[in-house]
């Protein structure tokens, strides 16, 4: 996965989120309901500190649904708020609202005791690119407006929002890098669409996706392409580049001597995909994080 982040542009971000931390209540992170695990900022926990935190789980249209239930018991566990949406149509986000302010129950409380009644609850949201953080808040506030330029690299001021009387968000302070420490992260963000295709290889990741949804989700592939799977006694060097010529050759995708377009096959797939087309999937699970001992890992 050729695809760098900056130390320079982690310490910028990092520097102006401490100080945006300061004048928040709460931290609310955006994840992909997919990948929730991969799709966090793998520095957040130092950097939210000690903060309370509402993780909402988007996207979940597109995960499967019993899945997203395991990982929300699984952050719940965790000590965190779980809000589960989907962005895109705007289930879930009305309940935003109670969500925070059930978080922050005992400091508005507090506040309410002080005499401070019109103290509002701030809270900052952050996600890296491509979760749906823009659509999410987007739909909180109601507003269909569009966002502003959002690609690594590109920064943006702080920005304040009035969601209703007493509750404020501030939109994340710079762009938050995802992990890319190891392979099967970077293939996640990629097939998940948070790392664009111009960084990698359509054919490698399409082969790398394959063999992803034939161990996890057989049936959909079945479903979706009419292949044959494979059968446990066949051997292949490259499984997912064969999966990727059945899924061609059904298709029909031939270029000139009869050979399979695979690189047609391979976008076509990564877009299906994404676009929830194959149906409903989950690409981790909360056990791999887990210890042997059934903690939190
Ligand atoms: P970001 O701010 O985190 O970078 O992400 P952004 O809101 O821009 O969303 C990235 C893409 O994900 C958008 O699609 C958006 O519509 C889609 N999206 C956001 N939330 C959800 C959700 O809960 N479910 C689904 N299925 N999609 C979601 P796009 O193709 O870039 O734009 P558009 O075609 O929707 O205009």
């Amino acid at each position: 996965m050729n695809i760098q982040w900056y130390p320079g542009h982690m310490t910028r971000t990092r520097r102006r989120m401490a100080d945006s931390l300061k004048q928040v209540d709460a931290v609310c992170e955006v994840v992909d309901a997919r990948i929730p695990q991969v799709s966090r900022n793998p520095d957040m926990d130092e950097i939210a500190g000690n903060k309370p935190r509402l993780l909402v789980m988007n996207r979940t249209d597109l995960a499967d649904p019993e899945m997203t239930k395991q990982w929300a018991a699984y952050y719940r566990r965790q000590g965190y708020a779980v809000l589960t949406t989907d962005a895109k149509s705007g289930a879930g986000v009305a309940k935003f609202s109670a969500a925070v302010r059930s978080l922050l129950a005992d400091k508005i409380q507090m506040w309410k005791e002080k005499g401070q009644t019109g103290r509002s609850v701030k809270v900052m949201v952050v996600g890296i690119p491509n979760v749906g953080k823009s659509t999410f808040i987007n739909k909180v506030l109601g507003r269909k407006s569009a966002k502003a330029a959002d690609k690594p690299g590109v920064t943006r001021g702080q920005q304040w929002f009035r969601v209703e009387n007493g509750l404020e968000l501030l939109d994340t302070p710079g762009i938050l890098w995802p992990k890319l420490d190891d392979e099967r992260t970077g293939i996640y963000l990629a097939v998940t669409g948070a790392v664009k295709d111009d960084v990698v290889d359509v054919e490698t990741l399409a082969c790398r996706l394959m063999e992803i949804l034939y161990h996890r989700a057989p049936e959909l592939l079945v479903n979706r392409y009419k292949i044959q799977l494979p059968g446990e006694e066949e051997e292949f060097d490259f499984l997912g580049y064969e999966l990727l010529m059945r899924a061609g050759r059904k298709r029909g995708f031939l270029i000139s001597g009869g050979e399979i377009d695979t690189e047609r096959m391979a976008r076509i797939l990564l877009d299906e995909f994404r676009g929830g087309k194959l149906g409903r999937i989950t690409l981790e699970t909360p056990e791999e994080y887990m210890t042997e001992d059934g903690a939190n890992g």
